[in-house]
């Protein structure tokens, strides 16, 4: 990467604005899933080392009409606070005017402070400059942690660089390394592994990627509609009509690298007590019946695939993964990834999900928190709030 980090400027005693991603679900009030918090401690902790005083600003949701209690950032304080036990934690009840101001300027060496949400002010998605210069006046440098939204050309993922010293985070820095491999450094045999409802949400995804991958598996609903268009009979299997030429487009020109299913577990319809039955694709779907999980034999020519492959990238569920019917072929790739020994980066809820709840985690080299930042980085384009950051 050629943007500066944390490591390359001196932190210490400063006051130092961090964007992070602390987008995170809650249920009851409560953090329901801290991934994102903790993705973000070691460059927390990493400026705490250095007795900086930390300011911490962050989205939350998509807050529509200014400041909305359901779109506090003030559940994150526990969760956050658990995670760094023995520091003093502060939270300010608005991201700018006086009183943040205030907070800010009296933060003690070693201490952190939380903002409120940035998006309840209209200049944040605006990236309106006189907002960012407010935010800007709370420190002395910026640092950008929040890869999960780096897509976005925002106050404080963009405006606030032009006006401070900008470097990456740890965790910025980690993301662009790893997704940075699949898109400019591959080790080959390189295979990436695509799944998800539909190919026009992933089209600029398997474009580039198939430039630079050997091989490329596909799962998921955007299977059917490659499998349509080499003129299979789905049933009622979701198959997405305006990307058909699309899809012949790519058959056509990287056949041999795309690997489609063989087989498919077939619902009656959409739901958890559907009934169930696994074809060969080749013999049609009946009437009636959709495509909603890869089966076995697929299982197989993809683990097969993966065999002896340097460097695998997966990104989207192999079927309806949150029924339990259709969420076998999902867990058995999840497996795959994990078992096959190549330097492995996942990202996408569902494919982290399964990695997770297999208990995986452990054994893939990268778990990206980004979902549309991450599908915009293996798109091949320049994410602006990478971009803003100050060149090495
Ligand atoms: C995400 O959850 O993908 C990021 O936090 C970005 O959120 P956004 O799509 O609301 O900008």
């Amino acid at each position: 990467m050629n943007k500066q980090t944390v490591l390359d400027v001196d932190l210490q005693r400063k006051r130092v604005l961090v964007r992070v991603d602390f987008n995170v679900p809650l249920k009851d009030g409560a953090v329901a899933d801290d991934t994102r918090i903790r993705a973000a401690l070691p460059t927390i902790q990493h400026l705490l080392a250095q007795s900086a005083a930390v300011i911490l600003c962050s989205h939350f949701g998509r807050p529509k009409h200014g400041p909305e209690p359901e779109f506090s950032l003030r559940p994150v304080l526990p969760a956050l606070s658990e995670l760094l036990p023995g520091r003093k934690i502060n939270f300010a009840a608005d991201c700018v005017g006086s009183a943040a101001a205030n907070q800010a300027q009296s933060l003690a060496a070693g201490e952190v402070l939380l903002l409120e949400n940035t998006r309840f002010h209209s200049g944040e998605e605006k990236n309106d400059p006189g907002f960012a210069a407010q935010l800007a006046a709370h420190a002395e440098i910026y640092v950008n942690d929040a890869f999960g939204s780096a897509h976005r050309a925002h106050a404080s993922t963009v405006g606030v660089a032009k006006l401070l010293p900008a470097v990456a985070g740890l965790l910025m820095e980690a993301e662009l390394r790893y997704l940075g491999q699949a898109v400019l450094t591959p080790q080959h045999p390189y295979v990436a592994i695509l799944g998800g409802a539909k190919i026009s949400d992933k089209i600029g995804v398997i474009q580039n990627l198939l430039q630079k991958a050997d091989k490329m598996l596909i799962g998921g609903g955007m299977a059917n509609t490659f499998l349509r268009a080499q003129g299979l009979a789905l049933g009622a299997s979701l198959v997405e009509e305006s990307a058909l030429d699309t899809a012949r487009a790519l058959l056509h020109t990287h056949g041999d690298r795309i690997l489609l299913p063989l087989d498919a577990v077939l619902g009656d319809r959409f739901g958890a007590d559907a009934k169930v039955q696994t074809i060969a694709v080749a013999e049609g779907v009946p009437d009636g019946w959709r495509m909603l999980d890869i089966g076995p034999q697929t299982v197989e020519r993809f683990g097969a695939a993966l065999h002896g492959c340097k460097l695998v990238v997966w990104n989207g569920p192999m079927g309806v993964f949150e029924l339990a019917p259709f969420a076998a072929g999902t867990n058995a790739v999840a497996r795959l990834v994990a078992d096959c020994g190549a330097t492995s980066i996942v990202g996408g809820g569902d494919s982290v999900a399964a990695i997770h709840g297999a208990g995986l985690a452990g054994r893939i080299t990268h778990i990206s928190t980004g979902g549309g930042a991450s599908l915009e980085f293996l798109e091949g384009r320049i994410l602006p709030g990478v971009e803003a950051l100050n060149d090495r």
